[in-house]
């Protein structure tokens, strides 16, 4: 064999070899392992699914309760739909893509039962009137079971529209309305219903990206004793104007009926669906729910100073009033924060850290309590498609506290006064920022909890 047929034959073989390779690099980028499998995609007709405002023709008090709630705003939240597209801009990777086109199956999951939309990138204003608004009683209410604990795991038997409306599930055993049938469903008095979306898990790398029913299913309030056990509807389901319903503060039955006519009946849920977001529901004049945020918030937690030293103070934070993390949810984003202000006699501020600079900006040392995600190799990342991995988690489990030693400067004098709060935003200024459109913001920023010593 002479020298020219050889080397001939080896790049040949190193030709096919990175053939080789190429397709198989292919077919992975084209099907990234999926933690989302497709045995489970459900298939409906559109027409199956009843407008919220035909069942609100009914239950009245319901409707005006859930209308500009987070689940109605699901699909038009402008944070959200920026956030998505946001996040869509500029990937390359399969995995990546597929992460970021995933939101509908939540965010408007009607409409991803029914055919359209199936991702963030289908035209969002083609999307039907009943899919756009969101999570809605036609949705929850026409679900049967559960097939995951996480990314949207409810299997439904919606009916065939409103001419044949099929079965109602929800906590009654012992009903029978005239216009649709109804029937008692464990699934619904259960934090599960709630769990299978409020646990979000990247579709291809399988990272944690919200796990707000897995710390609930590991807290104190997931207990098997009746007396002790809190699900997700017995404070979010119990909250209105002026019950606040979380664990510090009482929780009681609403009394009411279900229709105006309907029987009373000793305890009827609310659907105000309010966790902590007072800046959405203001975008939507809705300042009934803003107003029942910031009292959750207020509920929330427990602040505590303590003197260490002449010039170091120790801040405590308590979650006693959560069923789950604080903050919980989208905990990359989510800003809940220590900011501490010393005060000379005369009320000057002599020290100061956690307050937002003029842009609305918090400075880069400020003591924040949240997740933040990593690409693998050890880097952050803000765009949760590329989330491979979690740096750092400073959330405080139920029931648990988190404390922090400040070192003050100047030191105190006799009558200085110290005072630490605790913050809390939805989402960080900077993020605002770089989100297309019309620029949003400045959010509220509400007190959760405060506390001063004058030394
Ligand atoms: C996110 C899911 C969800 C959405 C959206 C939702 N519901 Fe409910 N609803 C529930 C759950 C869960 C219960 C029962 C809670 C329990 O037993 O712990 C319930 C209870 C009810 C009941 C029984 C009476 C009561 O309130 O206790 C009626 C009637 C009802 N819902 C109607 C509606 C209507 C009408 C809408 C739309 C305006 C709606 N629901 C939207 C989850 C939902
Ligand atoms: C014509 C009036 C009417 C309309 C329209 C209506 N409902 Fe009802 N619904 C009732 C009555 C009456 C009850 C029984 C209330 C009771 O017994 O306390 C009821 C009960 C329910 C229950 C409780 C079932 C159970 O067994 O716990 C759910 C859930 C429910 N409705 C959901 C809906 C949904 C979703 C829609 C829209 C698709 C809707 N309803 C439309 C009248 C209506
Ligand atoms: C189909 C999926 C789905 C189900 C089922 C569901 N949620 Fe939600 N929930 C969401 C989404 C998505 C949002 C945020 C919507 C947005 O971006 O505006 C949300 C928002 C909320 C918020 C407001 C959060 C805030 O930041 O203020 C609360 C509280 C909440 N859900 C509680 C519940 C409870 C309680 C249940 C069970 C009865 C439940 N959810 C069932 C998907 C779901
Ligand atoms: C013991 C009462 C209690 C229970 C049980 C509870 N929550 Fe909450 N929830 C709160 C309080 C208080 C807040 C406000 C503080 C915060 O944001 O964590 C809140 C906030 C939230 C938020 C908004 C978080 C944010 O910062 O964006 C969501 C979403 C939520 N809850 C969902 C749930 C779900 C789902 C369950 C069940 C798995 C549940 N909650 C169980 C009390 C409760
Ligand atoms: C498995 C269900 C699920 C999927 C999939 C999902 N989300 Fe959400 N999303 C939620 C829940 C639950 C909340 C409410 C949690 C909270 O308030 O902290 C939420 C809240 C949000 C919010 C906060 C909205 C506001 O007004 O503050 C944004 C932004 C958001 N999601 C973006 C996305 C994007 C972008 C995607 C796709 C890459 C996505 N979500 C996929 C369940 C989901």
């Amino acid at each position: 064999m002479s020298k020219t047929k050889v080397r001939i034959q080896s790049a040949v073989t190193v030709c096919a070899l990175v053939c080789l390779c190429l397709v198989l690099v292919m077919v992975f980028r084209v099907e990234p392992p999926s933690v989302d499998t497709h045995a489970e995609e459900q298939a409906f007709n559109p027409d199956q699914f009843i407008d919220p405002e035909t069942c609100g023709g009914c239950h009245d008090e319901i409707m005006a309760q859930w209308e500009n709630s987070m689940h109605h705003l699901s699909h038009q939240d402008p944070v959200y739909t920026r956030v998505a597209k946001f996040y869509l801009q500029g990937l390359t990777e399969a995995g990546h893509i597929q992460e970021a086109e995933s939101c509908v199956k939540c965010h408007t999951p009607v409409g991803y039962v029914s055919g359209f939309p199936k991702k963030v990138s289908d035209e969002f204003a083609h999307v039907g009137e009943i899919p756009a608004q969101g999570i809605q009683c036609d949705y929850c209410h026409v679900a049967v079971d559960i097939n995951k604990m996480y990314n949207n795991g409810l299997v439904l038997s919606p009916g065939q529209g409103e001419d044949d409306p099929g079965i109602k599930y929800g906590p009654f055993d012992d009903t029978e309305p005239e216009f649709h049938d109804a029937a008692y469903s464990k699934l619904h008095t259960d934090s599960k219903i709630c769990g299978t979306c409020h646990n979000v898990k990247h579709v291809a790398f399988g990272t944690d990206l919200e796990t707000t029913y897995t710390e609930w299913e590991k807290g104190p309030y997931n207990s098997p004793d009746p007396e002790k056990h809190i699900s997700c509807q017995g404070c979010h389901m119990y909250q209105r104007p002026g019950v606040p319903a979380t664990a510090s503060t009482p929780r009681p039955e609403n009394p009411g009926s279900a229709t105006p006519d309907a029987k009373q009946r000793p305890h009827i849920f609310t659907h105000y669906f309010v966790g902590a977001n007072s800046g959405l529901p203001q975008m939507f004049s809705d300042q009934e729910k803003a107003d029942m945020a910031v009292a959750r918030l207020q509920h929330a937690a427990h602040i505590y100073l303590e003197v260490e030293k002449e010039n170091a103070v120790r801040v405590v934070v308590a979650n006693t009033g959560a069923g789950h993390s604080l903050p919980t949810g989208l905990t990359d984003m989510r800003q809940m924060w220590l900011e501490l202000t010393l005060a000379d006699s005369d009320g000057n501020i002599v020290f100061q850290t956690g307050a937002p600079d003029e842009n609305h900006v918090l400075p880069e040392d400020t003591v924040i309590f949240n997740t933040v995600f990593g690409d693998g190799n050890g880097n952050p990342v803000i765009n949760i498609a590329k989330a491979k991995e979690i740096l750092s988690d400073t959330r405080i489990p139920v029931g648990e506290s988190a404390s922090h030693l400040f070192e003050l400067a100047p030191v105190p004098q006799i009558g200085y006064t110290l005072t630490a709060r605790l913050l809390y935003r939805s989402m960080p200024q900077k993020i605002l920022n770089q989100l297309p459109g019309e620029p949003l913001g400045p959010l509220p920023v509400v007190e959760m909890a405060a506390v001063s010593k004058i030394f």
